[in-house]
């Protein structure tokens, strides 16, 4: 099979009536689409990744009213949220309806809802009558693609389409936010600040983003986002350690005192003028490339911890994880 690159909504609408795969464009990430009621369609989306089927999926509407309708209850405040920011970069956990097949919530009894803002895959969404469940899509355990080129690298064998609809604006995946006994808890850092859900709230949340083997986003392994190189972060303030020549730097800013260039290295800046939400939008394509050079080491300065810097700094740990 080689996937098919389109621009159209209903043949993409078509495909995933028939329960084939299809790429989506979203504002966070591109994701591995397919009707989340159909359990073979949603078997595929495990085969086509090799994900362990113990890792639940997102599922995806057109709207928060048609979204929320696959949620059992719906807490205030997981309503005030979805008001403030839907369409958008979040994603919330809450009690499932018994429509949505236990292999989508990898029998949890919760399950993960999102509408995603990018116009095309909107457009799709509000042309099929089921919800759409899908994974960043990527390999298991690899960098999230942000162009549709990027799918058809990883994936291109193993799906029927990829609706095209540009460059990723976010480039980070949705923050995902639940409610264990009732409390609002980041479950994983992302494209929406953990600063401005404590806006909309008017209070602090928990965040409780890390896990290991059964964890409650087992997207959050420590292990993820795995550039195949051996990988190194260097706190912001620090000096660069001793490197092999020809390694490779990530830095964030012009203040960074590897801007100037040495040419033993190879210097990456995702963010030149120091803008967090560019260095987002960067991250997994620096990251991509990277996994395509042949560096001895990558060294990575973290960002700022602060917006999108929390959600960046965490991908970039992961990707240095050791097994
Ligand atoms: O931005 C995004 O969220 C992208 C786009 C395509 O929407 N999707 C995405 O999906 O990142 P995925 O499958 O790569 O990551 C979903 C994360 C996983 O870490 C999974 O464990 C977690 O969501 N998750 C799903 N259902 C859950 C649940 N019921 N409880 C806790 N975590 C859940
Ligand atoms: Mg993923």
């Amino acid at each position: 099979m080689t996937a098919i690159t389109i621009q159209s909504v209903p043949l993409a609408a078509k495909a995933l009536r028939q329960g084939e795969l299809v790429a989506i464009p979203t504002e966070t990430v591109y994701g591995l689409g397919a009707n989340a009621l159909n359990q073979s369609a949603v078997a595929n989306i495990f085969a086509a990744k090799n994900r362990p089927s113990f890792d639940p999926l997102i599922i995806h509407q057109s709207s928060a009213d048609r979204i929320l309708a696959y949620a059992r209850e719906i807490p205030p405040e997981a309503r005030l949220l979805a008001d403030a920011i839907w369409p958008g970069p979040l994603t919330l956990v809450l009690p499932k309806q018994e429509s949505v097949p236990d292999l989508v919530s990898a029998g949890l009894s919760t399950v993960a809802l999102r509408v995603p803002n990018h116009p095309l895959t909107l457009e799709l969404l509000g042309a099929v009558d089921f919800p759409v469940a899908a994974p960043s899509a990527n390999p298991f355990g690899f960098v999230s693609p942000t162009t549709a080129q990027h799918v058809k690298d990883q994936l291109g064998d193993k799906i029927d389409y990829i609706l095209d609809g540009g460059a990723c604006r976010v480039g980070l995946e949705s923050t995902i936010v639940g409610f264990p006994n009732g409390v609002a808890t980041v479950l994983r850092k992302g494209g929406l600040a953990v600063e401005k859900i404590e806006e909309i709230l008017g209070h602090s949340v928990e965040v409780k983003t890390h896990s290991n083997s059964r964890p409650e986003a087992p997207g959050m392994l420590s292990r993820h986002y795995s550039p195949g190189v051996a990988m190194l972060i260097v706190e912001e303030s620090a000096s660069l350690p001793a490197y092999p020549a020809g390694s490779a730097a990530i830095i964030f800013g012009k203040d960074n005192k590897l801007v100037a260039g040495d040419s033993e290295l190879n210097v990456f800046n995702l963010s030149p003028s120091g803008d967090l939400n560019e260095a987002a939008r960067t991250l997994f394509a620096v990251l991509r490339t990277i996994s395509q050079g042949n560096y001895p080491l990558v060294m990575a300065f973290s960002v700022p911890e602060e917006g999108l810097g929390l959600a960046i700094n965490d991908r970039l740990r992961r990707a240095a994880a050791r097994e």
